[in-house]
């Protein structure tokens, strides 16, 4: 949700007495901060030295061919499922349960009828058989690409391990996302081979997945070979011989105690690609790189989540989305954690499901978003008062701002009003979290709604148009040092990793975000300042929900925008010009509606599709969607001299209104 400034509560403090160990004054973490970002090769050296790696580093951070193209902890190599598995392995972990998860189906009295514990050793096991499969069976090797799409089961991390176990890039596209989307994802890492699964469980309905990786592959050719892992049972699943393989039966003749050897991989070899919208249609995909984005991983596991042997940890996230990548997967397996990991709807069969998980596993860490938070305000605290979660003693949310009610609202009924609590700030790109609260290395007071800090070893700051520092106003959050979990390029296009990154301030990296430096030096990121949108924490690009939209043989001409919604931060709506010969009408409303859910996916849905004689342009025919936005917030219009035809704003003013009478809502 974009907030407003003036709403923000910059001078309020919150210190957390349960901290005491390791309370900090905002002067001392400057302090401390200046001096990790003063000599940042040697800071992060420092911590990468905590992996295990197969052969140490050469130089820690070299840039190759140039910035901002750089190699971190460069002639080093090492290997993901190594230090995420083995290592536990072989140590006092073996045991320990490394996931636990939970199907959403319930029994009558409501409790889960699918539990599985995952040890490490089990863990390691499964990814071994799965990557000697992929070896000897599929031939996939180091520098191949995989696409992945799947719901939230453990085979999902055990695709992610087992692929990087033999260097073998994985790209995971959301099991949300539709066949259309998948289809563009695999094309642009040219996947030989795709996991899948039958389908999975949401909201009590059986979701199918097979179907649509059927669909996208008709305009996916590269791929080869297709394995699906049966976790609904469903028997007419469509099979298509000689491609199509179920995963027992590509695991049915591999040894129980199969063994891979780790690829010793290069520092800087790809780990992953993820794709995340941006503002022209082609989704970018995000390569990040295997020992700096570990290096990372390991210290915001350590500093933002304080992480302990004891722990159980949550991170709520889909691991579709960099989240999970990062703090379900990654991070938490690398520091041996126990990780809670659910299937299904936080409100099913009831509103409280999320409370019943924390309680069932004592979580301790949990890691959630602002628009489950906002969803559960508006259940009402009868849902959560009736259960104990005492067990929790720190947590964060991610993924969008968080207004300061929603904070003071999760901090009192989850936090009692005593628990560390941030919003940890990153993106897709940096791989990990980079503003934040660090209560596992030094926590300074805390304000309802701030993301605090940049964390040690990351030089952040908030400028303005001409790239100058400034204080206690809005400006544009970059990040002005290369970091370790920073991406190495956009597959296949590195020119445009420049252009979107590196070049409004030469050389530094433009996140895309407003945000506010207070007078404390605490960040508030605001909201997108490009043409990207988050609903319900979920990125997406405008223009990709307006080129789906363009597709319907109906449409013309549309201009999507974000407009703010008291649950899921922003909404898109759609404004658009029908082709001659097609009438506006509800009925036309709603096709367009579900087209956008099929083109896209069900998060792309626009809220209210208002149909126009004409767009708001520039001169030369650019779509000001500036305007329409300041149009559908009901705001004073700003600069609007380069626009074409006054006119197009009246209408679009006057078809808003009628629309929010009819529909009685703001
Ligand atoms: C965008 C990145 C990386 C986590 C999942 C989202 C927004 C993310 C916060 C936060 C305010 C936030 C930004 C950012 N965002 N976290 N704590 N406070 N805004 O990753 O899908 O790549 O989206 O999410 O706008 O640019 P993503």
């Amino acid at each position: 949700m974009s907030i407003e400034e003036k709403d923000l509560p910059f001078d309020e403090k919150i210190i957390i007495n349960k901290w005491s160990h390791k309370n900090m004054t905002i002067e001392d973490y400057k302090k401390l901060h200046e001096k990790t970002i003063a000599n940042i090769e040697e800071f992060w050296s420092s911590i990468a030295k905590e992996l295990d790696w197969f052969k140490p580093w050469d130089k820690p951070l070299v840039a190759d061919p140039q910035p901002p193209f750089y190699k971190w902890f460069a002639g080093g190599k090492l290997n993901a499922s190594y230090l995420t598995l083995d290592k536990h392995v072989a140590s006092w972990r073996k045991n320990k349960v490394a996931y636990i998860w939970e199907g959403e189906p319930v029994d009558s009295k409501g409790n889960p009828t699918e539990v599985r514990r995952l040890t490490y050793y089990d863990l390691y096991r499964e990814v071994n058989r799965l990557a000697y499969a992929m070896k000897t069976k599929l031939g996939l090797r180091k520098g191949d690409t995989i696409t992945i799409y799947m719901p939230m089961i453990p085979e999902l991390p055990i695709v992610m391990l087992a692929a990087a176990r033999l260097g073998v890039i994985f790209s995971v596209v959301f099991s949300g996302f539709s066949a259309t989307a998948l289809a563009d994802r695999i094309n642009d890492a040219k996947s030989r081979v795709i996991f899948t699964a039958d389908g999975f469980w949401r909201r009590g309905k059986q979701v199918r997945l097979k179907e649509v990786v059927d669909e996208a592959i008709k305009s996916a050719p590269s791929i080869e070979k297709v394995v699906v892992y049966r976790r609904l049972g469903i028997n007419d699943v469509p099979m298509t011989q000689g491609r199509d393989q179920w995963w027992s039966d590509l695991l049915s003749d591999v040894p129980v105690n199969a063994y891979i050897e780790p690829e010793h991989v290069e520092s800087e070899h790809p780990l992953y690609i993820l794709y995340t919208s941006g503002t022209t249609g082609k989704p970018k995909g995000i390569v990040h790189d295997t020992g700096g984005y570990l290096t990372e991983l390991h210290a915001t596991m350590k500093w933002v989540f304080d992480i302990k042997d004891d722990d159980v940890y949550w991170c709520v996230a889909d691991i579709g989305w960099v989240t999970g990548h990062s703090y379900i997967v990654f991070g938490p397996l690398l520091e041996g954690a126990t990780i809670v990991m659910y299937e299904g709807a936080p409100d099913y069969p009831a509103p409280d499901r999320w409370w019943q998980i924390i309680e069932r596993y004592g979580v301790n860490v949990y890691y959630t978003t602002p628009t489950a938070i906002r969803t559960f305000m508006k259940f009402g605290d009868e849902w959560i008062s009736k259960h104990d979660l005492s067990t929790v003693r720190l947590m964060h949310s991610v993924g969008e701002p968080i207004n300061p009610e929603a904070w003071r609202w999760a901090w009192k009924w989850i936090g009692r009003n005593e628990i560390p609590f941030g919003s940890t700030w990153w993106m897709t790109e940096t791989g990990g979290i980079l503003v934040s609260h660090v209560p596992g290395w030094g926590l300074i007071p805390l304000k309802p709604g701030t993301n605090g800090m940049p964390i040690p070893g990351v030089d952040a700051d908030v400028v303005d148009d001409e790239g100058k520092s400034i204080q206690g106003k809005r400006g544009y959050l970059i990040i002005k040092k290369p970091w370790p979990g920073m991406p190495l390029t956009i597959w296949g296009d590195p020119s445009r990793f420049v252009n979107v990154y590196f070049s409004k301030f030469p050389g530094v990296f433009y996140a895309g975000d407003w945000a506010i430096k207070d007078d404390d030096g605490y960040i508030w990121v605001l909201g997108r300042a490009d043409e990207v949108i988050k609903v319900a924490g979920h990125r997406l690009g405008t223009y990709e929900i307006e080129s789906a939209l363009i597709s319907h043989k109906a449409v013309a001409e549309a201009a999507v925008v974000g407009v703010p919604d008291q649950v899921k931060g922003e909404v898109p709506v759609a404004f658009v010009v029908l082709r001659s010969g097609n009438a506006p009408s509800d009925e036309l409303r709603k096709e367009l509606r579900v087209w956008v859910r099929q083109v896209v996916g069900p998060i792309a849905e626009p809220s209210n599709i208002i149909f126009v004689s004409k767009l708001p342009k520039t001169r030369s025919g650019k779509i000001m969607r500036r305007l329409v936005r300041q149009v559908v917030m009901n705001q004073p219009l700003g600069d609007a001299t380069t626009l074409e035809d006054e006119t197009s704003i009246d209408e679009a003013k006057k078809a808003y209104d009628e629309l929010r009478k009819e529909i009685g809502s703001t």
